[in-house]
């Protein structure tokens, strides 16, 4: 692993931070403790902390009471590999499960219904080699986090499918496999209360979220019998071929095969699951054409081609109009900031130039004026649904890129605020109020 954008001690941070996570667990350790009132599960070794003390001995039964003495200290080995719960997931059952979930997903069943491709996925599942500390780690993740399981299911089901109908060899849609399944496992660090929807998350735990490839990186490594790839693809699920991913910002030829068909499938996954409009997700992978592997999204637009929109609800169309024309205002924005720039005052905001640039690329590539958004929506009116979904998918896009990047540019405050030319900077807070104005809406 090279990270070619990443400054040293960025990455040396962001490595710490997910060392930390597993070290100090929290949250998965009150997670296994409130299963263990439910379960039986039994330390199968002792459990030591990490300057010698003996906190559980070999064989005691664990319940929650054991939560405040084993968070009191950094544990010498990650908990679960201390712990056996009797009855924890199997290949068998995790193929059960997702055959389960696959069939309350609407889209997939077309899948479902070819008998070849149901079995050689089935087989495929019922064949996994679980050790039994990643099996408690899904057991949890199953009774304390349903929908980031669920989520983990969906994207296996979808990523298995590609990876057949690519002819990947077994091993690699092994990995494949075993990589979506786990592939946040990371966030089992995380406090949930961070993550939830209506939490507005501070930068400083969006600096622990963006580090949860790495933890689950590190937790699955050390299982060296899973299948060659495996974790590597978990450390690379949110990278992107266009180097805008994270935590690494690799560049594309650093990202795995495998790693791109989990890319792909996880954000379908993700898509699905908040939307259940199958038609967008071919959509919103067209508009990032740049960002994912162009053989997974042609084997996405299969999968997803005949598949009837279920549940598509399109927003409100004044609300969309209202949107698209707010975004114009900020790309008009762009432009006359743009022009004040030159090759001697430009360094310090070359991130947003690159950004904002491919942005303003990704709208025109598509046939669209990003300036005059709101128009393209007036102008196809009722007889061209096809534009307008086109452009209620792009301005998600937009809204979710803008965002990113607001976020950016407010943990590079205010160092780099300071960096800017005195000539630019008026017009550049007057372009970033704009910005504001965007995405606070
Ligand atoms: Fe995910
Ligand atoms: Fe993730």
């Amino acid at each position: 692993m090279n990270p070619l954008n990443l400054p040293e001690n960025l990455k040396n941070e962001q490595d710490f931070l997910a060392r930390e996570a597993i070290s100090e667990s929290a949250p998965f350790i009150k997670a296994v403790t409130e299963l263990a009132d439910k379960r039986e599960i039994l330390a199968s070794e002792d459990i030591y902390a990490s300057n010698g003390m003996k906190l559980v001995s070999n064989g005691a039964r664990l319940s929650g009471g054991f939560y405040d003495r084993l968070v009191a200290h950094k544990l010498l080995r990650p908990i679960e590999q201390s712990l056996s719960l009797a009855d924890a997931l199997d290949s068998v059952r995790l193929a059960a499960l997702i055959h389960d979930q696959a069939g309350r997903v609407p889209s997939l069943s077309p899948v479902l219904g070819q008998p070849d491709l149901r079995e050689q996925l089935f087989a495929l599942f019922g064949d996994l080699n679980i050790p039994a500390a990643l099996a408690l780690k899904l057991s949890v993740m199953q009774e304390d986090r349903p929908k980031l399981f669920q989520h983990g299911l969906i994207a296996a089901m979808i990523s298995t499918v590609l990876g057949i109908r690519a002819h990947l060899p077994r091993e690699e849609l092994q990995a494949l496999a075993l990589a979506s399944v786990f592939h946040d496992v990371g966030e089992l660090c995380i406090d949930p209360a961070i993550l939830a929807t209506e939490h507005h998350m501070t930068s400083e735990e969006r600096r622990h979220l963006y580090v949860h490839p790495i933890t689950g990186f590190l937790i699955l490594r050390d299982f060296p019998d899973l299948p060659k790839g495996t974790a590597n693809a978990v450390l690379q699920h949110h990278e992107r071929l266009d180097g805008s991913g994270y935590p690494y910002r690799l560049p594309g030829e650093q990202i795995t095969v495998i790693s791109r068909y989990l890319a792909v499938s996880e954000v379908a996954a993700s898509l699905l699951e908040k939307q259940g409009a199958d038609k967008r997700i071919n959509m919103k992978l067209r508009l990032n054409g740049k960002k994912y592997d162009v053989r997974a999204i042609a084997l996405i637009g299969q999968l997803f081609s005949d598949a009837q929109p279920p549940s598509a609800q399109m927003p409100d169309e004044v609300q969309v109009m209202t949107r698209l024309a707010q975004v114009g205002i900020v790309f008009e924005g762009w432009i006359v900031l743009r022009k004040t720039l030159s090759s001697s005052n430009a360094e310090p905001l070359s991130f947003l130039v690159e950004r904002v640039d491919g942005m303003r690329r990704m709208v025109i590539e598509i046939g669209f004026d990003p300036c005059r958004l709101g128009d393209a929506l007036a102008m196809a009116g009722n007889d061209n649904p096809e534009t307008g979904m086109e452009l209620t998918v792009l301005l998600d896009e937009l809204e979710w890129q803008f965002k990113a990047l607001s976020r950016e540019i407010e943990r590079k405050q205010p160092e780099w605020h300071a960096r800017l030319p005195a000539a630019l900077k008026a017009g550049f807070d007057g372009w970033l109020e704009q910005l504001h104005q965007f995405v606070r809406e």
